[in-house]
């Protein structure tokens, strides 16, 4: 080991005390799985992610399984215990032996420093490490009351979606901690409605004081190949049996089933068996999903497919006030094959803008039919659309009124069609958003259907309201649908010899029309 002088070992340690990716990576060590013990070299990632806990007082990390990020946690929680003065870190786990096993590996990285970048220990028992500079580390189990003794300067939540009371705890350790302390919770994902859950859509949404971070499995060298770490896969590839970089997905994949998958690395917030839409449905939705979409009115609007001349369309609309509550949305749909070819969705646009984008986009799509819901705020759009917009083309109810009433029974029928349309594949949603949306839009104790706490149902209700019209104009139209196509390529029906035809029941049967076509 290299002799360092005395001035060199100052100087390492003021470099080290302003620089906490230095001090990890130059001074730490961890037990890597496969290599055993190594330096704590951080990946690009993970150098984020100190940037970001520095930053941000309130940190939510969702992460995949075996990232890296207890450890990164205890490695930075011990750099701000050496050098701070009276650093508090409290760690909380899903159980007392999962929170020692976390203050264990900050022990390890401990014991591993050089003598004299280490601070005299003044206490070293199984729950806490306390050190001369008065600085303390400590693990607590997860009981109602752990709340309550979390007086600390850092508290960090890890498997925070699994710990037991954790409801409580924060209610108790939130007024301690907002008064000057940090948090960092992390955890994967377990299904939707629990503290994790709840505390890190509401941060995507800005509605609590929490910043909301993603690690991706694509962003870990070890599980995808990225520049600069050849020595690390041919390392892998000299294992026995040898790993191979690039089977990484293949192989896990076929490990674990389609859920697991999603909730382990995808880090989907899937909901159990209560959702509205079947579980096994919303994965194949999740497959389906597209990426490939071009933007418009600054981002508002996704377009998948541009305009047809040889379709109609069909613009289910859903209004908010545009101050930032629930979103103003638009789902288009093509009514000959059902595919959703753009969608608008937009929290901060006032009603006459929503009213002239949603105009000009339904002129676009070769004068769209727009069906709007008549609520307090529809009245309003509908009045912009028809007055100021002299757009005409809007569904008329039964009491030939623009638009459509809704209320709690006929909502729940619009979203039965939803259900159908989707199983039976008579719409094709491309938009992650939407999908999102159903993967927490459940069914209630009391049986309603609804989005979970803290979350929305625009983008769903804006379909279903495309959906009923498309199904009205179906009903009274006989026409010849097709499915629509999964790889996304567009096919006239015609090149097809399966069809879905509706009957005057208002069923649908798949027929085999060759003899049409011959
Ligand atoms: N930069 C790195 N270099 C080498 N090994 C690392 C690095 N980062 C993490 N590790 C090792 O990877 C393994 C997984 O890390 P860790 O337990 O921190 O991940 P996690 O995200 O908390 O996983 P889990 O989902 O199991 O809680 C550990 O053995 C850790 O020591
Ligand atoms: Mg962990």
């Amino acid at each position: 080991m290299e002799i360092l002088s005395d001035a060199k070992k100052l100087k390492e340690l003021k470099k080290c005390s302003t620089d906490p990716v230095y001090f990890i990576s130059n001074y730490i060590k961890v037990v890597h799985p496969i290599f055993g013990l190594v330096k704590f070299e951080l990946y690009p990632f993970q150098k984020n992610l100190v940037t970001e806990f520095k930053n941000n007082r309130f940190n939510i990390l969702r992460k995949f399984r075996q990232a890296g990020c207890t450890t990164l946690v205890a490695a930075y929680s011990l750099w701000k215990c050496i050098f701070t003065d009276h650093f508090k870190v409290v760690i909380l786990s899903k159980d007392d032996d999962a929170s020692m096993e976390v203050l264990s590996r900050m022990k390890t990285a401990y014991d591993e420093l050089p003598t004299w970048m280490k601070r005299g220990l003044v206490k070293d028992s199984a729950h806490s490490m306390k050190f001369d500079n008065g600085s303390e580390i400590k693990s607590k189990s997860s009981s109602k009351q752990s709340g309550r003794s979390v007086a600390g300067s850092l508290l960090i939540l890890d498997e925070a979606a699994f710990i037991e009371n954790i409801d409580t705890i924060w209610a108790a350790a939130f007024p301690i901690i907002s008064t000057g302390g940090s948090v960092i919770a992390l955890s994967t994902v377990n299904g939707v409605g629990n503290w994790f859950h709840k505390q890190y859509v509401g941060a995507r949404r800005g509605e609590n004081t929490f910043h909301a971070i993603d690690i991706s499995w694509k962003d870990h060298p070890q599980y995808h190949r990225h520049a600069g770490y050849e020595f690390m896969y041919e390392k892998l590839k000299a294992q026995d049996p040898p790993i191979d970089i690039d089977k990484w997905e293949a192989t896990t994949r076929g490990a674990i089933s389609h859920k697991e998958w999603l909730q382990e690395y995808e880090a989907e917030f899937l909901g159990t068996g209560d959702t509205f839409i079947d579980g096994e449905i919303l994965k194949q939705l999740k497959e389906q999903v597209n990426d490939n979409f071009s933007t418009k009115f600054n981002n508002r609007l996704r377009v998948w497919q541009g305009p047809d001349p040889r379709f109609d369309y069909i613009i289910g609309v859903d209004t908010s006030i545009g101050r930032g509550l629930d979103s103003s949305v638009a789902q288009v749909i093509n009514l000959y094959n059902g595919e959703q070819v753009a969608e608008f969705k937009s929290d901060r646009t006032p009603i006459n803008e929503f009213a002239n984008m949603l105009v000009q986009i339904a002129r676009e799509y070769n004068t769209a039919y727009i069906i709007p819901e008549r609520n307090l705020i529809g009245h309003n759009l509908i009045y912009q659309i028809k007055e100021i917009e002299q757009y005409e083309n809007l569904f008329l109810d039964e009491k030939h009124e623009p638009g459509i009433q809704v209320a709690d029974a006929n909502k729940r029928q619009m979203l039965v069609q939803l259900d159908e349309a989707i199983r039976l594949n008579k719409i094709k949603i491309n938009s992650e958003r939407t999908i999102d949306e159903l993967l927490t839009f459940i069914i209630d104790e009391v049986g309603r259907y609804t989005a979970d706490v803290n979350c929305h149902d625009d983008l769903i209700m804006a379909l279903s309201f495309a959906v009923f019209g498309f199904n009205e104009l179906r009903g009274s139209t006989p026409m010849i649908q097709h499915r629509p196509n999964d790889d996304n390529k567009f096919n006239l029906p015609i090149s097809q010899s399966k069809y879905y035809i509706r009957t005057p029941g208002g069923q649908i049967h798949e027929e085999d029309l060759k003899w049409l076509l011959s």
